[in-house]
């Protein structure tokens, strides 16, 4: 390994996060190979002292390491790592990868988000992979159904559970299929399929989707057209597409997610998968995002822009290299999956990063 660094990186992770089969892992490994000293800090760890933002970051306590799974070995076992306090500006690179699960997770991401957003403003030469304020904007599906609406199918939002009432039913009348769904569910919770014409709970359906049982008051619900076909999860960084591959749910369930029990299955890109991501990417590139996963649907062959839409797109820890790996059978296999997406992933950084150089250099 050469020894000259390159590039200060950060990757924002959960520990929990930090298994040797991550995406965060994958990305570590092969930022290192590139000569980039790689440091990981979880969400919590921010701090501001004298006016400026630092970090309790962690680093593997080695001068090289030269496997993968050493590598792995390091990170996971804290007494391997040394810990630093670092001021974020120092850093050339940051990759976040932080989900969320429960409000608390939730408010932590956006005081992370707030830190980020404050450090860029303060600190242009940081490159953030992905734009926080972009994660903000696209964490919920409103970014989606007023930026890319060219691709995503007929979407109303609404708080009023008279018009979401009205919406069912000119549905059920004109026999269309619609899928109901929370603006802030996770993992598929709350998606329900509306029934046809003649159900006589529509009101309470839609009362049901504004007024969720844990919620205080009333938040914003979806009504949109249902998909049909192969829901697919296509990972890009820009508009390089890293790999895809399609969820299939199981029997009687028509949502895909994969902790409800859907496989991750080989999917053969298509020509309008292509289309999309390369119109979506120009978009979505302008407001910082690049890693992403975009959850498109349709049929599985001869798709169209007419049968084929964009469900979401998953910006703050998208789908990742693991699911890419696990349709690769040998080890080697795998490791190639893993290598080839993190090499695009790492590379794309570090382009962002000179040209962002070089556009504030010449101000
Ligand atoms: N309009 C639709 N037509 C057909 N199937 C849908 C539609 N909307 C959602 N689904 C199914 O339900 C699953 C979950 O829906 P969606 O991705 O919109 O919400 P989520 O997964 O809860 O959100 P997040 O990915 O942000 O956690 C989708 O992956 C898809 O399988
Ligand atoms: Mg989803």
């Amino acid at each position: 390994m050469n020894t000259k660094t390159k590039y200060n990186t950060l990757i924002l992770t959960r520990g929990r996060d930090m298994t040797p089969d991550s995406t965060e892992l994958a990305l570590a490994f092969e930022a290192t190979n590139r000569n980039h000293k790689v440091s990981f800090q979880k969400p919590e760890n921010f701090y501001v002292k004298d006016g400026k933002l630092f970090g309790i970051t962690h680093r593997p306590n080695a001068e090289s390491i030269d496997s993968y799974e050493a590598f792995g070995h390091y990170v996971e076992n804290e007494s391997f790592m040394k810990q630093e306090n670092i001021p974020l500006e120092d850093f050339d690179i940051i990759f976040s990868r932080v989900a969320y699960r429960n409000p608390d997770e939730k408010r932590e991401f956006e005081n992370m988000c707030i830190y980020l957003s404050s450090l860029q403003s303060l600190n242009p030469r940081v490159t953030m992979v992905n734009s926080p304020l972009g994660m903000v904007m696209a964490g919920a599906k409103i970014y989606e159904t007023l930026n890319l609406k060219t691709y995503m199918p007929e979407t109303h939002i609404t708080k009023d559970s008279k018009r979401l009432e009205k919406l069912m039913k000119d549905a059920a009348l004109e026999k269309q299929g619609i899928i109901g769904k929370p603006i802030d569910g996770m993992g598929g919770s709350g998606v329900i399929e509306i029934p046809p014409s003649g159900y006589r709970g529509l009101r309470t359906l839609a009362e049901v989707l504004v007024e969720p049982l844990e919620s205080t008051s009333s938040i914003p619900a979806i009504i949109q057209s249902k998909l049909e076909g192969v829901d697919r999860r296509i990972l890009i960084m820009g508009e390089e597409i890293l790999g895809a591959y399609k969820r299939v749910p199981v029997e009687e369930e028509i949502r895909a997610n994969i902790h409800l029990g859907g496989t991750v299955q080989p999917y053969e890109l298509q020509d309008i998968d292509r289309e999309i991501v390369s119109n979506v990417a120009e978009t979505i590139k302008r407001d910082g995002l690049y890693f992403c996963g975009l959850d498109i649907m349709g049929p599985e062959e001869n798709g169209t822009i007419e049968n084929t839409r964009m469900l979401e797109l998953n910006v703050r820890c998208p789908g990742s290299i693991k699911s890419l790996e696990s349709l690769a059978e040998s080890y080697h296999e795998k490791a190639e999956i893993r290598n080839a997406a993190a090499n695009k992933i790492v590379r794309y950084a570090e382009d962002l990063h000179e040209d962002k150089l070089s556009s504030l250099d010449q101000e």
